[in-house]
């Protein structure tokens, strides 16, 4: 096993060296006659050339360049400061007058890469950078064909504004311009033109926040109110789409489950006093929601939609807190309180506890309709007590005033409790009703609110495409 490797080890070198020796030898033949006659053209074209000048042979036509973008990447979207920053490669295509040469005078070499600080270049920019340094694209190599015609790759990361509208965060679509155009001379001395009618996107990395819907391009003529020449511009509108799943789990989701929290407030019971910390919980806890949908903003007058939606989550909220403290005044209403207004009584407990279910009082006093029983016998005891104490007087004509007196003593304190206990219970009855009524409100309230946190939470969703 280990030897037959060997042999097999062996046998790779051997040929893998004899195999590079024979390409070398091969391929240098073929090159050293095209390498001197590249030297030789290259000693000849640039000999009387100049890249200063604009290499066109009649000085009064245009030279035509051909712009031809490829998208390769979006880095980033920075819709704080508005600016977008891609990964282009950048393909310029014209004609150099002065840079042609006769095939056959050189071994038919008709193709050469020389650095482009060698020849004459266009000098296009991007006319809505946002970079701080003015630094151009890469001085990469020109293709240089025989008939003069010069092709420029340059990859460019370009920073450029983007005017940024995030009304519909986190729904929104995004169009933002790059403009291209030449920084000095006019369209009577240099055309662009578009090599395509929208950038090439085959080579796009895909963007993990953005959805690239398109790249088209325009070519624009703008004619300038202090000189009569032409000053085109190519205009490439990258079309992004936001992905808007990462905020929907981060930002919306965690949001509507919060406020669904908020109507459920009115359902706890007033006596845990939890009531009110619940609601300002839920606020706290969207307050710090709209914090970080407003730090990643830019700060303009249009608010986006994930921002009124917390807005009037939290207003909503606040109200609901403030509701749940007047029907807690309700609630603990005490035993000085008014009794409960005739209205309030037909409208709520008797209307609207029904309409909400709401039946059991939930409370240790008894009702108000056993109440009104219980006094009913006190007082059948009470007469009944009279009776039999004025029997027992008629009975026993002969007896002792010491007797009777201790009769009425007994009737009266026996009254006197007895309406005690009567103004209890009317007082239990009292408080029994306000806090009837303060849960109808709050299961009123509740469902209230559950419909407008659903009708918010609908409407949002269908702003999302
Ligand atoms: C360059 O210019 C010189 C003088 O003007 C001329 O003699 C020479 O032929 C030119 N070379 C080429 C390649 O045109
Ligand atoms: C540039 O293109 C225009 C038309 O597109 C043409 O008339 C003109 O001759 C071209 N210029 C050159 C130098 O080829
Ligand atoms: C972007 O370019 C297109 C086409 O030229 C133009 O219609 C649009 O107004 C431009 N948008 C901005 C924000 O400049
Ligand atoms: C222009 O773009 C389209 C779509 O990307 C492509 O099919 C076509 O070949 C391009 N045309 C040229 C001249 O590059």
């Amino acid at each position: 096993m280990f030897i037959s490797s060997q042999i097999i080890l062996k046998f790779l070198v051997f040929f893998s060296t004899h195999a590079f020796k024979c390409t070398t030898f091969c391929l240098g033949a073929v090159y050293s006659a095209q390498g001197q006659y590249a030297q030789k053209l290259l000693k000849d074209l640039m000999e009387n050339y100049t890249s200063d000048l604009r290499p066109v042979e009649d000085t009064d036509s245009a030279l035509n360049v051909t712009l031809l973008i490829t998208l390769s990447q979006i880095k980033d979207m920075d819709e704080r400061n508005q600016v977008l920053i891609a990964y282009l490669w950048i393909r310029q295509v014209w004609h150099d007058a002065y840079l042609k040469w006769n095939k056959d005078d050189y071994d038919g070499l008709d193709i050469i890469q020389i650095p482009s600080s060698l020849v004459w270049r266009p000098d296009l920019v991007l006319y809505n950078k946002a970079d701080d340094d003015f630094s151009g694209p890469m001085d990469t190599n020109v293709k240089l064909r025989y008939n003069g015609e010069i092709t420029w790759d340059a990859p460019a990361i370009t920073k450029s504004s983007c005017v940024v509208d995030v009304s519909y965060f986190p729904f929104d679509s995004q169009q933002c311009n790059l403009t291209f155009g030449s920084w000095t001379y006019n369209g009577n001395q240099v055309d662009i033109t578009m090599g395509n009618d929208s950038g090439d996107l085959s080579d796009f990395v895909e963007n993990v926040e953005w959805k690239l819907l398109g790249m088209p391009a325009s070519k624009n003529v703008i004619m300038y109110g202090c000189c009569p020449d032409p000053y085109p511009d190519i205009t490439y509108t990258v079309r992004l789409q936001r992905r808007s799943s990462f905020y929907i789990f981060n930002l919306l989701l965690p949001c509507f489950l919060i406020s669904f929290l908020a109507p459920l407030g009115f359902y706890l019971p007033a006596d845990s006093g939890e009531k009110v910390s619940l609601g300002v919980t839920v606020l706290l806890a969207l307050t710090v929601f709209q914090l970080v949908v407003a730090e990643s903003m830019p700060p303009s007058e249009s608010v986006p939609l994930i921002g009124k939606y917390y807005i009037a989550t939290m207003t909503m909220i606040t109200a609901s807190t403030a509701l749940t403290i007047f029907i807690m005044n309700i609630h603990f209403c005490g035993a000085e309180a008014k009794p409960v207004p005739h209205w309030a009584k037909v409208l709520i407990i008797d209307y609207m506890s029904k309409i909400f279910f709401v039946y059991e009082v939930g409370e240790n006093c008894a009702s108000p309709s056993s109440t009104s029983q219980s006094s009913h016998l006190s007082q059948d005891d009470v007469t009944h007590l009279n009776h039999s104490s004025q029997t027992q007087t008629n009975g026993k004509p002969g007896n002792s005033s010491k007797q009777e007196e201790q009769h009425t003593k007994l009737v009266r304190n026996v009254e006197y409790i007895a309406n005690c206990y009567r103004e209890q219970k009317a007082t239990c009855a009292k408080v029994a009703e306000w806090k009837k009524i303060a849960k109808v409100m709050d299961r009123f309230f509740m469902w209230i609110f559950f419909v407008m946190v659903f009708v918010m939470s609908i409407i949002i969703m269908g702003k999302a495409p």
